[in-house]
């Protein structure tokens, strides 16, 4: 059951194509984030904020070599996080002109993997922010994907939603034209689009949409450059944008 653990709550992305400049290195959208900011304010659900790198984590991550497969060299891991860091900074300062009292927790595990803490900031009134990083295990360093935790933290919260804001108006198909409702097996048909980056694009997204959908998680691609698209898509009413839904059937519970 939805909330069964606790205040249900909505798993919110904020792609860095969104949020940055993707071409213009550590270029902020300020405007962009604080119209999200204000839907999040208004939108009378808990959110829980994850963001992406954009162009101030993607660079430099590619500069340094640093992508989903480990390595064990830590060159421009502190550079990169530090870089991730000042977007941070940024993020929450949007948020907070909102009315929003974001709080920043690190994405490496245990903070963002605590409900207990998650579910008592949101209790409290706060805005759990977290975001993609270089994260270290046994392995070596790798990037860890803002879309990878939004589907842990789905799974973690039992979220009825998870909305993912982007520079376009959701997975699009051959003709460019939004495709409206994906399953599972529509999901692996959808060709990427544009330039793909350390973390995979459109593709690594839709898989870890069908993931979080297989969790009974709603998954919701909007333009983010559409706030009004993307208040509606976090209200659960009809938006412009993709819808990722698995059968009954497929769903785990
Ligand atoms: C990437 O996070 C983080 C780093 C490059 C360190 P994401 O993969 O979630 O970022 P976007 O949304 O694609 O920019």
């Amino acid at each position: 059951l939805r909330g069964s653990q606790g205040l249900d709550s909505v798993v919110v992305k904020l792609g860095g194509s969104v949020i940055t400049h993707k071409n213009v290195p550590r270029s902020y959208r300020p405007v962009v984030v604080k119209r999200l900011a204000g839907a999040m304010a208004s939108a009378g659900v808990p959110v829980v904020v994850v963001h992406g790198g954009g162009s101030f984590g993607h660079p430099l991550a590619k500069r340094y070599g640093l992508s989903s497969r480990p390595t064990k060299s830590p060159r421009g891991v502190g550079e990169t996080r530090n870089a991730m860091l000042e977007l941070d900074l940024k993020v929450c300062a949007s948020l907070a002109s909102a009315g929003l009292h974001p709080y920043t927790l690190s994405p490496f595990p245990p903070a963002a993997g605590d409900r207990e803490l998650i579910q008592g900031l949101l209790g409290d009134g706060a805005t759990p922010v977290t975001f993609g990083d270089v994260v270290h295990d046994r392995e070596g360093f790798r990037v860890l994907s803002g879309d990878t935790i939004c589907a842990e933290l789905s799974r973690l919260l039992g979220a009825s939603r998870c909305v993912m804001a982007m520079d376009v108006d959701g997975a699009l198909d051959a003709e460019g034209e939004v495709i409206p409702e994906l399953d599972e097996e529509g999901a692996q048909k959808v060709r990427p689009s544009g330039a793909s980056d350390v973390t995979g694009g459109i593709s690594f997204k839709l898989k870890e949409a069908v993931r979080m959908a297989s969790g009974g998680t709603e998954v919701r691609l909007v333009s983010g450059l559409r706030p009004a698209e993307f208040s509606k898509a976090l209200r659960g009413l009809d938006f412009h944008g993709t819808r990722i839904r698995l059968s009954a059937r497929a769903q785990r519970g």
